[in-house]
C-alpha cells in the first residue's frame, strides 16, 4: 500500500484477478440486478437503440453482455485478462460485446467512437487524482461531441456517513467476504482489506488504498477533463442524489 497515495497498479492487478471473481462473480442475485443496471445506465446516457456503447471498464462483463443481447453495439474495455477471459465466456457466441484488453487511461480507439460510455461500480479512484483526470479525459476523446458518460460511484459523503469498519457478506458457492475500513480522511483515501473465507475455513486476503471522491470533486475534474456540462443523480433512474445515496454523474462531452 502507498501511504498516502492510492494503491500501485500491480495491486489492483492482483485484486482484479482469480480473488476479485470468486469474491464478485458468483452472485446470482447481483447478475439479475447487473442487468437491470446495465439497460438503466444506457437510457440514461441517451444511447439511441443500437447505438456505440462503451462499457469502461466492464470486469467480467456482467453489463456489457445485457447490453449486447439488448441490441447496443457494445466495446467492453478493461485491464484485467482473468476477468475479460470470464467476459468472454459469459458472452458465448453472441456477435456484441467486443472485449479489448486496455488501460483507460491509454484506449485503443479512435477520437469520436462512441454514441455513449458507462463507468460503473465505483470504477474510478484508483490511480490517485491526476492519473484518473487523464482517464476520463481519455473516455471524452473517444465519445462523439454530444455523447454521454455515465459515472455510478460510492462517494465521499455517503462513506464517511454510513462508515462502518468491517462487515460480513455471504458471496455465493459458501463463501464469506469480510471487509475492513479504515478511512484516511485528509487524503480520501479508503485503505480496505477483503478477505475471503471458503466452505474449507481457508483465508486469502487482499488490501488496497482507495482515493473516494466528493460529488464536487469529481465534477471539476471531469469540467477539467473536457466535459461541457454534468449532472448528478442518486441512482441510475435519474432520482434526487443526497448524502445517502450512491452518486450518479452524467457529464456530456
Ligand atoms: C470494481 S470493478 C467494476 C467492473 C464493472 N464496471 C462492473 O461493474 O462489474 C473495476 C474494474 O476496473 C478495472 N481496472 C482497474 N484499473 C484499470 C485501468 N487502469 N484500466 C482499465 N481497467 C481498469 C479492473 O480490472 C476491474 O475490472
Amino acid at each position: 500500500m502507498a501511504a498516502g497515495g492510492t494503491s500501485p497498479a500491480a495491486t489492483w492487478d492482483a485484486f482484479f484477478s482469480d480473488f476479485y471473481l470468486r469474491a464478485f462473480a458468483d452472485d446470482a442475485r447481483q447478475a439479475e440486478d447487473a442487468e437491470a443496471q446495465a439497460l438503466a445506465a444506457a437510457r440514461l446516457a441517451g444511447c439511441r437503440e443500437g447505438g456505440d456503447l462503451l462499457d469502461v471498464p466492464c470486469g467480467f462483463g456482467r453489463h456489457s453482455v445485457p447490453l449486447g443481447r439488448a441490441g447496443y453495439r457494445v466495446t467492453g474495455v478493461d485491464r484485467s485478462r482473468e476477468l475479460l477471459d470470464e467476459a468472454r465466456r459469459r458472452a458465448g457466441g453472441d456477435r456484441w460485446p467486443k472485449f479489448v484488453q486496455a488501460d483507460y487511461r491509454e484506449l485503443p480507439q479512435p477520437d469520436a467512437s462512441f454514441d455513449a460510455a458507462l463507468n460503473l461500480f465505483s470504477s474510478i479512484g484508483y490511480l490517485g487524482d491526476e492519473q484518473d483526470e487523464r482517464a476520463l479525459a481519455e473516455i471524452g476523446r473517444v465519445l462523439r461531441p454530444g455523447g454521454r458518460l455515465v459515472i455510478e460511484a460510492m462517494h465521499r459523503d455517503a462513506l464517511v456517513r454510513g462508515f462502518s469498519e468491517q462487515d460480513w457478506r455471504l458471496v455465493g458457492s459458501g463463501r464469506l467476504l469480510l471487509e475492513q475500513r479504515v478511512w484516511d480522511a485528509a487524503g480520501g483515501i479508503a485503505q480496505v482489506t477483503q478477505t475471503l473465507v471458503d466452505g474449507s475455513g481457508e483465508r486469502d486476503s487482499r488490501s488496497y488504498s482507495l482515493r473516494v471522491y466528493s460529488a464536487t470533486e469529481l465534477l471539476a475534474m471531469l469540467a477539467r477533463a473536457g466535459f461541457a456540462e454534468a449532472r448528478c443523480h442518486g441512482d441510475l433512474e435519474g432520482g434526487e442524489f443526497s448524502s445517502a445515496t450512491r452518486l450518479v454523474i452524467v457529464a456530456r462531452r
